[in-house]
């Protein structure tokens, strides 16, 4: 699959058209950025990581029944997938109290949360991705109520998944958080990324950090704790 113009350019990937209508190829950057852009840096090997966890990840989902957007790894940065409309939404799940919600809420860090909690943010870098309800996605004719209730429905479901495969390499899943998009028959596709950039993963024993709170925190080396997930979830090895 050869690649063609480039159609978007967002903060940490590129999507690029190519010859068949209904594929994209995703180009993972090194660019790590937080609190909405304002802070950014260059993490050589951060591009590869992300890419390898989640083409790892979207694979092991849909071997397990999650359709997703994703199609085939291409190479160390890029992959291939399905083309969607992506929904301005970021569904935010919830296992365990940490970053905003400890402080929306004043609770502890580290405090579990009996039930997942769904959470939805609106898609807007000048509104700052404010948290937003049902009401304000219906209100927004961002999506219908039987598409959000799938949404929520994949959500729980890629919870439930992610947290076994997870705990079995001895990780907790903390939270994350997932992008969604219209394939082009207009049905609900699971699309953008799973990687430590977009979810929390804490050491099973010791709580250790292995996701961009490293970076955004600064507590440590962002490469390393990508690394380690990759090797704990199988590394090249479980691509072959
Ligand atoms: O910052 P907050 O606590 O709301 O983040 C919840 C989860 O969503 C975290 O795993 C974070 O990495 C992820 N997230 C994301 N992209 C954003 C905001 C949050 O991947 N724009």
């Amino acid at each position: 699959m050869t690649k063609r113009e480039l159609l978007y350019e967002g903060k940490a990937k590129r999507i690029y058209a190519t010859e068949d209508d209904n594929r994209f190829i995703v180009s993972y950057k090194d660019a790590a950025t937080a609190f909405n852009g304002e802070k950014k840096a260059e993490i050589k090997g951060k591009g590869r990581l992300n890419n390898e966890i989640s083409s790892l990840l979207f694979t092991k989902l849909a071997s397990k029944g999650i359709q997703n957007h994703f199609v085939e790894r291409l190479s160390e940065t890029e992959q291939l997938v399905r083309k969607v409309t992506i929904i301005p939404i970021e569904v935010v799940v919830r296992n365990i109290v940490a970053g905003t919600l400890s402080k929306r809420l004043g609770i502890e860090e580290g405090t579990a949360v009996p039930e997942p909690i769904t959470e939805y943010y609106l898609k807007n870098d000048e509104l700052g991705d404010p948290l937003i309800n049902e009401d304000h996605i219906r209100f927004l004719k961002i999506a219908d109520k039987a598409q959000l209730d799938e949404m929520k429905k994949i959500a729980l479901e890629v919870n439930t998944l992610l947290q076994a495969i997870f705990t079995e390499c001895g990780v907790r899943l903390v939270d994350f958080k997932l992008e969604f998009g219209f394939s082009t028959d207009g049905s609900v596709l699971l699309a953008d990324e799973i990687s430590p950039d977009t979810c929390r993963l804490w050491d099973l024993h010791t709580n250790e950090r292995f996701d961009k709170d490293l970076f955004r925190r600064e507590l440590g080396s962002l490469t390393q704790g990508y690394e380690e997930i990759f090797k704990r979830l199988g590394g090249y090895e479980s691509c072959t």
